[in-house]
Formats: structure tokens, C-alpha cells, sequence
């Protein structure tokens, strides 16, 4: 009789560990899915996505083929748009690769942010 009651014991702690366990795995998932969310803001970020996709032909501080005294106006539409410089490499379009005039109108204004930085 002790025994028996002992393996009873016995399997009932085995269940609770085993339940114990599998609740403890559903929230590690969870923290990890937590944690990846800023990961997908941050590269939707105004700076983010000039460093990234910019600054190459731009310069880190927006110095090369932007010129201050053109418009908001014409600067989103040269981003939307693309434009020909004198010789290649152009401007590409970004119109078609995911970024709306809001975008554009935030990029002109970290590049003037990072160009009155740098002078
Ligand atoms: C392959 C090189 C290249 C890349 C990448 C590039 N640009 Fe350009 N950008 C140019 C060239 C070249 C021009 C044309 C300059 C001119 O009118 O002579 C230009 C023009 C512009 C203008 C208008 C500047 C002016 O004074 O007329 C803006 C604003 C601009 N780019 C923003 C951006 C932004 C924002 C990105 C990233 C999303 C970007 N560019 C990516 C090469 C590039």
C-alpha cells in the first residue's frame, strides 16, 4: 500500500515537472519574439534606412549631391523618383522599393539635420 501511494506520488510530480517544463518552454519563445520587435522597428528607422541604403553615394553626413538650396519639394520627388546625375551612378527610384512621400519627406529632413551637423 505504501508503495503504491509512493508511486502515485512519484507520477504525479513526474506530471507537474513535465507540465512545469513545457509551460517554462511556451514562454521562452515568447521573450524571444519580444525581443525581435525593436529589431523590426529599428530598421524601418529614418537613420537606419539612410545609413543603409544612402550613404554610399550620399556620404555618412549627406555632403555629396545634395544640394541645400533645392526644395523639400524636389528633394521627396528625387527620392520617389530617381534622377540623372551627369554621369553614373544615377539616383535610383525608391518609389517602387517601399518608400511613400512620408519616408522621403523624413530622409530629407535627417539629411539636412546630418548636413547642418557637419558644417
Ligand atoms: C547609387 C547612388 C545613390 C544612392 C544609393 C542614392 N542616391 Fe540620392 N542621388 C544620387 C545622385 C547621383 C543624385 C543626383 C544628383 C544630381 O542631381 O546631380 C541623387 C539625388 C538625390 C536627391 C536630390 C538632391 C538634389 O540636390 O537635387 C536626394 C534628396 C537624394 N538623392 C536622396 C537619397 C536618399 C534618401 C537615398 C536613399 C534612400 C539615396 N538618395 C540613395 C545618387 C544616389
Amino acid at each position: 500500500m505504501n508503495i503504491r501511494r509512493l508511486k502515485l506520488t512519484a507520477a504525479i510530480v513526474f506530471v507537474f515537472a513535465m507540465v512545469g517544463s513545457v509551460a517554462f518552454r511556451s514562454v521562452v519563445p515568447d521573450a524571444s519574439a519580444e525581443t525581435l520587435i525593436p529589431v523590426v522597428v529599428v530598421a524601418d528607422d529614418t537613420a537606419t534606412i539612410y545609413k543603409t541604403k544612402c550613404a554610399m553615394c550620399h556620404a555618412p553626413k549627406a555632403t555629396k549631391a545634395f544640394d541645400l538650396e533645392k526644395s523639400d519639394e524636389h528633394h521627396v520627388n528625387a527620392i520617389l523618383k530617381g534622377a540623372k546625375a551627369e554621369k553614373p551612378p544615377h539616383m535610383p527610384e525608391y518609389e517602387t522599393k517601399g518608400i511613400d512621400a512620408e519616408k522621403a519627406q523624413a530622409l530629407v529632413t535627417y539629411m539636412r539635420s546630418l548636413r547642418a551637423a557637419a558644417e
